[in-house]
Formats: C-alpha cells, sequence, structure tokens
C-alpha cells in the first residue's frame, strides 16, 4: 500500500483476520470492539448471515454490467421506498466523492446554473470537484482549486462562528449563507450543499432550523439543495436520514456509506423533474462503469432489508440515547471532556486542555488515547481531540456500554 492509508488503520499497526457484528479480531487472536464500522460504513455489522448469503447467491449469478436485473430492482423498489417523497429517481455509483460529484453535474444540467455553496467544516470527498468545498488541511498543496465554490459558516454552536449562545443566536449563523451568496458570488448558484451533520468535522450537530433556514435561502436564490446524507442516511442518527430532524426535503440527497453495508456502494436520489435535464439524463450522461452493478445491488438490498426488518433504525436511535448518557456521565468524572454530543448512533466528544479556552489536547496524548483503548480491547477514531463514535447499527446495548467502558477507562490512563 502507498503512504496515505486512513489513519485508525495506519496507527493500529493491526492486521484483521476476521469480523462479526459489533467486533473485530485481528491476526494475533486479539478481539476488539468496533466503535469505527469502516467510519459510518458498516451499518449492518460484520458478516451478517443475510449479507453474506445474499452476495454469495449474486456471485454465482452475475456480478457486473449495467443491464437491468432483478436484484438492482429489487434494491431500487427498496429504497425508493425510504428516501423522502418525490426523491424516487435514483442513480447508482460506487463511492461517495463520486456521487456529490454527480449531484453536482446534476444540479448544473438542472439550473443550467453553475456556482456552489457549502459549509466551513464540510467533507464531501477528495476528488478534484469537490475539494475546494473540502475544509482543513486536507487540501494543503492541492491547488488551485475549481472556481465557482464557496462556503457559509456551520451551526458548530460549541464553538460558535459568531460566538453567539442557541437558541438566543437566532440562528445567526444561517444567515450568513445569504451574505456569502451575495457578497462573494456571481449570482448563478446551482445548488446549496449540506451534510445534516457533519461527520469528518466531529459529528457536528446544528440545532434545529439551521437546515430548514439554508434550504429556505437556497430555493430564495433558486439554487437547489443538497443533503450529503453519505455518514447520516440509513438509521445513523436514530431517524432514516438526518435531515428528518428538521423535516426538510432536499431537491437532491446523495448517499453511500451504510446503504452497501460495506460494498462499494453509493446514490445519487433525485425527482422525475429534475433528471430529465440533460445532459445529466443523456444516454451514459449520469452512468458510470460500477454503478448498479448486480453484486453493489445485492449488498444494498441485504443491508436494507437488514435494515428494515431488524428495526435498526430504532436500534440506533436507542443505543445511542444510551450511550449519549453515559458519555455525559463521563463528561462529569473527566475534566478533559469540554464537549459530548450525539444522535443515534453519530456521537462525538471533545478534548479540551480547558473548558474555558476550548484549546484541544495535543495529537500527541490522543494517539497514546488510541494505543489505551487498543489495549484494553476498542478500536475507535481517538486518535485524534475531537473523537467520533459511529459503531455498526445494529450493535447491542451491552456491547456498546463495554466499549465506552474501555474509552472511560482509557481516558482516565491519559488524562489522570
Ligand atoms: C458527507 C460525506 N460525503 C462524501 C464523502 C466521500 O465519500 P468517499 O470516501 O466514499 O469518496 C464522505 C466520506 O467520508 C462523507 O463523509
Amino acid at each position: 500500500m502507498a503512504p496515505g492509508l486512513q489513519s485508525f488503520a495506519l496507527y493500529s499497526g493491526l492486521a484483521m483476520a476476521r469480523g462479526q457484528g459489533s467486533r473485530l479480531f485481528d491476526e494475533d487472536g486479539n478481539s476488539y470492539v468496533d466503535f469505527i464500522a469502516g467510519i459510518a460504513v458498516g451499518s449492518v455489522g460484520h458478516c451478517h448471515p443475510h449479507y453474506v448469503a445474499r452476495l454469495k447467491e449474486q456471485a454465482e449469478k452475475l456480478t457486473f454490467g449495467s443491464f437491468t436485473t432483478e436484484v438492482r430492482a429489487k434494491f431500487l423498489e427498496l429504497l425508493a421506498g425510504v428516501t423522502p417523497p418525490g426523491l424516487t429517481r435514483i442513480q447508482l455509483f460506487s463511492g461517495g466523492s463520486e456521487a456529490v460529484e454527480a449531484a453536482f453535474r446534476l444540479a448544473k444540467s438542472a439550473t443550467k446554473k453553475f456556482e456552489f455553496v457549502g459549509y466551513t467544516g464540510a467533507f464531501h470527498g477528495k476528488t478534484g470537484g469537490v475539494l475546494p468545498l473540502l475544509w482543513g488541511d486536507f487540501k494543503n498543496g492541492l491547488g488551485p482549486f475549481a472556481p465557482g465554490c464557496y462556503s457559509a459558516p456551520y451551526a458548530y454552536c460549541y464553538r460558535c462562528p459568531l460566538s453567539l449562545t442557541y437558541p438566543d443566536c437566532g440562528i445567526a449563523c444561517a444567515e450568513k449563507t445569504r451574505d456569502v451568496i451575495r457578497d462573494q458570488t456571481s449570482g448563478a448558484i446551482a445548488a446549496v450543499i449540506v451534510e445534516p451533520i457533519q461527520g469528518t468535522a466531529g459529528n457536528v450537530i446544528p440545532p434545529p432550523g439551521f437546515l430548514s433556514a439554508i434550504r429556505d435561502i437556497a430555493r430564495e436564490q433558486g439554487a437547489l439543495f443538497i443533503a450529503d446524507e453519505m455518514i447520516t442516511g440509513f438509521g445513523r442518527t436514530g431517524r432514516m436520514w438526518g435531515i428528518d430532524h428538521d423535516g426538510v426535503v432536499p431537491d437532491i440527497m446523495t448517499l453511500g456509506k451504510g446503504v452497501g453495508g460495506g460494498f462499494p456502494l453509493s446514490a445519487v436520489a433525485s425527482t422525475d423533474e429534475l433528471t430529465k435535464k440533460p445532459p445529466f439524463s443523456n444516454p451514459s450522461g449520469s452512468s458510470s462503469s460500477y454503478g448498479g452493478n448486480p453484486l453493489a445491488a445485492a449488498a444494498g438490498l441485504a443491508s436494507l432489508e437488514i435494515i428494515t426488518r431488524e428495526n435498526l433504525v430504532e436500534n440506533s436511535e436507542r443505543v445511542g440515547r444510551a450511550m449519549l448518557a453515559r458519555l455525559l456521565q463521563m463528561q462529569e468524572r473527566h475534566r478533559v471532556i469540554g464537549d459530548v454530543r450525539g444522535k443515534g448512533l453519530l456521537l462525538g466528544l471533545e478534548l479540551v486542555e480547558d473548558r474555558e479556552t476550548k484549546k484541544l489536547v495535543s495529537k500527541e496524548k490522543t494517539k497514546s488515547l488510541f494505543q489505551e483503548c487498543l489495549r484494553r480491547g476498542l478500536v475507535a477514531m481517538s486518535y485524534t481531540p475531537i473523537i467520533r463514535i459511529n459503531p455498526p447499527l445494529n450493535i447491542d446495548e451491552a456491547t456498546a456500554l463495554e466499549g465506552l467502558e474501555i474509552l472511560d477507562e482509557a481516558i482516565g490512563a491519559v488524562f489522570p
């Protein structure tokens, strides 16, 4: 492998042998509770029997090509049954960035405009079309970026960009989207794109009303509203979609990660009206080599069947609530925990040197924390001061609390 592997895999130095449910087993026979799930990819856990059976069955029948297949039809029928009203026209892809870039092409096709507004802290992938909207040092050294992309402040209440406090702030940060559009763009906004909860930034949850406010601003500008549900979709936040928390229906939704339960599968969902606009709608205009291939469709079908049959959206809400309560208890005992937040099984905490200044602890310290977690049997994204927790959606409460017990002990060991 070339350098640049995902940090948790790299820092762990582990070779994994197998996985079962919410546990991983390394080649030395050690077991770990999995709080990462491939960064919210493994919605149905490791090697769910129904998932394995569906993939095996499909591997023996047909594995590639874009022809209509029964398995793809079944998958799309189930998927269109859970997407928000009207968003039932779906194109399939393999990766998240690819789907977001396709959503941009769709927005350009539908509006004949070409500018995009995203948010501070955003992550929509690392490919050329979305790179300008990416926040933080990921993009250092990769300029110049494609023109026409702008960022407005996200509602990051723990570190409010306007130094205000919710609810007295009246969600003033949302208004800044209007300012960015007025002051920085040429007025040709194809779409406003937002993560309903920001994953990479640290599972940052905006207050109620933020998403609907920016949706209204997008509408007012004649721009489309894209919800990037890559991480937040399929029950991750305790509702089917992240936008459900604010009762918002986007014009375009991008999906990935949990939809394939580990198989590279992503999608763009939109309306009949928008998707019929060329060049997106031209033959081969929105397709890709792997989009909707029969194996990916089998993985998507199996994952959705498991998510619905096993009530994993409800499980996410229930177990997530128990985890949040336990994390809040931990915050009372460990002064280093500055903030705790969570919706469903998308939880986050910030480790700070001082609760007043909110200065984050050093990466050296958190790398030790990561090792202390591993030694005790937990893989978690605890190698950075803003810790993200996103286990499989079918984790049971006992295993979830076992993982938090380990995190609690490890925090105590590194930050006595
Ligand atoms: C919200 C969001 N969009 C897009 C992506 C990009 O997905 P991929 O890594 O599959 O390209 C990610 C990946 O973490 C993401 O979190």
